[in-house]
Formats: structure tokens, C-alpha cells, sequence
């Protein structure tokens, strides 16, 4: 492998959505979504101040909570966490341009944006250096926002429910997000989607062997060989999984982007949201019946 593990710290800040030839000849950004398409997706800004700005992906667990990576709230250069009042969450819309370069009318009919009232990181994430790795990689990266005001749901605002807890990772993924559309690229404004490959972990952790330790709470996407190479989403950001005998074709939330190594090659490596759901249950019904 050609990549710098202790480069991941900088990818991990990048967010991207993508398909690189491996040639390097020809890059594919997977393709535009349309509004209402991924009712869950929420885009997430937390802003320590106007250098150190975090942009991540979420999806909605109901109107009051997003899932997301826990990497996402916590400033690892500054070894903080982010403060809930500078976070804003955007729902409901493809479009992330703003002012007087904004789309006007349908696409931005039901855009909502709120604020966060509590940041619920799970209680293990930390940055680890496993024995033999070359760089440190976030671990338990799940975390709940808890929002408020709530959003409202709709067409274009709808939650996605959890793996279930039994569920193999198998077949193809749907990651969605705002990033960019090649390694090298520019953000787009436009949320896009890819379908992606995704990888037993027991294969993903030999891949990724000597350089980052890939827990049974992790998997991955990606090819084993050259070809066509999907990147990871956003940081945070959704794959949305579905079985593939299941008629009624339901999706549903089975992990959360969270490292990858720079550059986007080959593979890149999500919380495993099956493992989790009880966590999050247990996290939302404590503060339900508080
Ligand atoms: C933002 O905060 C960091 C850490 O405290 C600091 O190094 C940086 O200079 C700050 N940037 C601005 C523009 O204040
Ligand atoms: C899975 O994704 C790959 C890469 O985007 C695509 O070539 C393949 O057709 C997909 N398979 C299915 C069953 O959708
Ligand atoms: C992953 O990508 C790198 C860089 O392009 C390449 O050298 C390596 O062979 C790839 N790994 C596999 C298993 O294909």
C-alpha cells in the first residue's frame, strides 16, 4: 500500500465521496443526489472558531437525535471536545450553498437548521495507537446531538432506523454526502451518493494490517483489486445498507463513516452500527424518561 497511515488525522478531516480509478486516470464522483432522496442525511458544522471548523456528515435516529462519529466532536489537535452551542445541523435539502449564490424555490423548500443542545460521544472513543499501527485511529467513533429545537419531520426530513443488531454487513452500501467529489477536488455544495462494495472485516483488517488495527465494531468498503475505487463518505456521514432478498428494499443505518487512509485509495473503514444499537436505545430512552 502505497499510503502514509500518519496521514489519517488529516483525512479524517476531509470529507469525501468518491470513485478514483486507481490509474489515476479517471475520477468518478459518484453522482448527484436529488432532493428527498436521503431524508436522514443531516450535514453538521462545529465551529471552535474560524480555523478550526469541523464539517461532517449525520443521519437522523428520529427528530431529536443524530448519529454521527464521535471523531466529529472532538478537536484532536487541541484534545477538546466541541462545544454544543457552536454546532448547526442542516436538514431537509441536497444544498449547502448559501446567500446570494443559493438555489432558490423547490430545492431548498423544507432546508431546516438547528442547534445543538448536548453532544452524547460514547464513553470509550478515544484516539488509540494499537501496538504495530502506524498512526492513532478513533475507536467507539459513535455519537449522539441531541437537538433543539427539534426538527420537523417531513417528505424531505425523516430518520433511518439502526441496523439491527444480528445484521452481516454484506453486498452494497449507499454512502451520501457533501464531499468532495475527488481526493484533490474542491467541497461540492451538492450532496452526492455512491454505491459501494462493502468488506468483511476480517479481510478489511488484513488489509489494513501494520498500519491500523480494524476492530470486530468496524468494517470496511472497498475493491481488493485496482479498477474503479470507492472512497469513503463524509466523516460522520451515513451507509445505508439493505438485505438483498428483502422485497420492501428498506434501508437502513449500518455504519458511520469514520477513518480512512489519506487520499482515498483503496478502502475505508466505518463504525459498525449494529454493534451500537443498544447504546444508542439505551442513551435517547435514559433522557425520554428523565
Ligand atoms: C483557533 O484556536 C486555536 C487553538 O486555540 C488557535 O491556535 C488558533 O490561532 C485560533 N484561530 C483564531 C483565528 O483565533
Ligand atoms: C455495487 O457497487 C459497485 C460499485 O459501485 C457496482 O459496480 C455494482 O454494480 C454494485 N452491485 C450491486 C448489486 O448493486
Ligand atoms: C490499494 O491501493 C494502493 C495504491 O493505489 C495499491 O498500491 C495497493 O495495491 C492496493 N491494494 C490492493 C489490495 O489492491
Amino acid at each position: 500500500m502505497t499510503f502514509l497511515a500518519s496521514s489519517f488525522a488529516v483525512f479524517l478531516l476531509s470529507v469525501m465521496v468518491g470513485i478514483r480509478a486507481d490509474d489515476g486516470m479517471r475520477i468518478v464522483g459518484g453522482e448527484a443526489a436529488s432532493p428527498g432522496e436521503f431524508p436522514y442525511q443531516v450535514f453538521i458544522e462545529n465551529v471552535f472558531n474560524s480555523t478550526e471548523i469541523l464539517k461532517c456528515g449525520g443521519a437522523l435516529y428520529n427528530q431529536e437525535y443524530v448519529v454521527t462519529a464521535a471523531h466529529c466532536m472532538y478537536f484532536k489537535d487541541l484534545g477538546t471536545y466541541a462545544n454544543p452551542k457552536r454546532i448547526w445541523i442542516t436538514a431537509g435539502t441536497t444544498d449547502l450553498e448559501e446567500g446570494a449564490n443559493a438555489p432558490q424555490g423547490d430545492i431548498n423548500r423544507d432546508k431546516q437548521i438547528t442547534r445543538v443542545v448536548e453532544i452524547i460521544p460514547h464513553p470509550k472513543f478515544e484516539y488509540k495507537k494499537y501496538e504495530g499501527d502506524l498512526g492513532t485511529i478513533p475507536t467507539y467513533d459513535i455519537a449522539l446531538l441531541r437537538m433543539n429545537p427539534p426538527l420537523k419531520l417531513n417528505e424531505r426530513t425523516q430518520p433511518i432506523s439502526l441496523a439491527p443488531a444480528d445484521y452481516v454487513v454484506q453486498g452494497n452500501g449507499t454512502v451520501t454526502g457533501w464531499g468532495r467529489p475527488d481526493p484533490y477536488g474542491k467541497w461540492t455544495k451538492q450532496m452526492r451518493k455512491v454505491d459501494i462494495p462493502l468488506v468483511d472485516w476480517q479481510q478489511c483488517a488484513k488489509m489494513f494490517k501494520g498500519y491500523a488495527t480494524v476492530t470486530q465494531d468496524m468494517f470496511c468498503s472497498g475493491t481488493l483489486e485496482g479498477g474503479v475505487t470507492p472512497c469513503n463518505g463524509d466523516s460522520g456521514g451515513p451507509v445505508a445498507c439493505r438485505y438483498d432478498n428483502d422485497p420492501s428494499g428498506r434501508s437502513f443505518l449500518c455504519g458511520i463513516a469514520s477513518f480512512g487512509p489519506n487520499r482515498c485509495p483503496n478502502y475505508s473503514v466505518y463504525t459498525r452500527v449494529s454493534a451500537y444499537v443498544s447504546w444508542v436505545e439505551e442513551q435517547v430512552q435514559k433522557r425520554q424518561t428523565a
